[in-house]
């Protein structure tokens, strides 16, 4: 059994649902219409932040299923985090869409920990089928020019997150080969169909991932590849308990900030029946969110892939 925290030591607070760049490889556009949450109101974030304060708080993305950039109150609301949980390593990710000169100069002095730029693709064909609600000429020459600007100061790690698995091997090159040449680091991640909640086969095939997860779940016990049950709590904007970042649906709701406290929640019977259901310890649908997830794997799959990551990581590490 995976040892529980008494608090989560990583939170996404989803300070907005709204987003506006209607990607084809995500479940937002879709969904989004279908929720009656919207932005997170001053006394629930407060009522938020004030839990976190004093406590092993490790891990906060101010955002989730959304855009971050997409709240107008983003930035007072991260430095209030960073106040709140000054040890907490505190990560945004948006797409070039946002990276505008002013809201760059924003976010180059923002108590950031992290920033992940999100961009499927490099040419405008590649985001008209990954990202269609994002104009390419705009978000690329946002992108240039806060790396430009991120490189004279540096004042946090910045990434760009491009999905992988989408693109024929040639064009995957030609996208490590474009940011390496302009001196940012690439995060391939490999591309899923959030529970079953896009259908990737319409933007063409998928090539298979090639690490020992493609196994999935072979026998219980079953784990969250990336320990969402166990470590992470994922807030929505008005205030509920969502299992993880995959739960669109607002399917597996765990609670609500209105009336409970993060604590309360978190060591609640109802967390702990889906901890096991994760697990494999209790029954689940077919339908339960996890059975149709790519992130729910054997541990012994688990245990295999953190094998051949770290054999691949030692390969990669010059021998003296
Ligand atoms: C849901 S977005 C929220 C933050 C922001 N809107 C963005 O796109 O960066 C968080 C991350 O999920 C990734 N994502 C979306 N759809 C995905 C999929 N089908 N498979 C894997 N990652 C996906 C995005 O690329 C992004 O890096
Ligand atoms: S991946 Fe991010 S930018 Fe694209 S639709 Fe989803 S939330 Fe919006
Ligand atoms: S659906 Fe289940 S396995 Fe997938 S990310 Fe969420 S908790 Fe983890």
């Amino acid at each position: 059994m995976a040892d529980i925290p008494d608090f989560p030591t990583h939170l996404q607070i989803q300070t907005t649902s709204a987003c506006g760049a209607a990607c084809s490889i995500c479940p937002h556009p879709v969904e989004s219409p279908k929720w009656s949450n919207g932005l997170m109101s001053d006394p629930l974030f407060d009522r938020i932040v004030d839990q976190l304060r004093g406590r092993d708080v490790r891990y906060i993305s101010p955002y989730l299923m959304a855009d971050p950039l997409s709240d107008r109150k983003i930035f007072d609301r991260i430095a209030t985090l960073h106040a709140a949980a000054p040890d907490a390593h505190v990560e945004v990710s948006t797409t070039g869409k946002y990276l505008a000169p002013g809201l760059a100069d924003r976010l180059l002095s923002a108590p950031l920990s992290e920033l992940r730029i999100s961009s499927h693709g490099i040419t405008a064909e590649e985001y008209a089928r990954t990202m269609p609600g994002v104009d390419f000429d705009k978000a690329m020459a946002h992108i240039r020019g806060f790396i430009e600007r991120w490189q004279q100061q540096q004042p946090y790690p910045l990434s760009v997150v491009c999905l992988w698995g989408l693109f024929p091997a040639e064009r995957e090159r030609r996208i490590e080969a474009f940011w390496k040449e302009l001196g940012v680091e690439l995060s391939k991640w490999r591309v899923n169909s959030r529970a079953d909640q896009v259908d990737l086969t319409v933007l063409g095939e998928t090539s298979p991932d090639p690490t020992p997860y493609a196994e999935g779940r072979r026998e219980p016990p079953y784990r969250c590849r990336f320990d969402r049950d166990t470590q992470w709590m994922h807030i929505l904007s008005d205030g509920r308990v969502a299992l993880c970042c995959m739960d669109y649906g607002q399917e597996v709701i765990l609670g609500d900030l209105r009336t409970k406290t993060i604590e309360d929640i978190w060591t609640s019977d109802a967390y702990r029946r889906v901890r096991d259901q994760v697990r494999g310890d209790a029954a689940t649908r077919p339908d339960f969110l996890c059975n149709r997830c790519d992130w729910h794997v054997s541990e012994s799959v688990h245990e295999r892939a953190i094998l051949a990551a770290a054999d691949e990581q030692n390969e990669l590490v010059p021998v003296k």
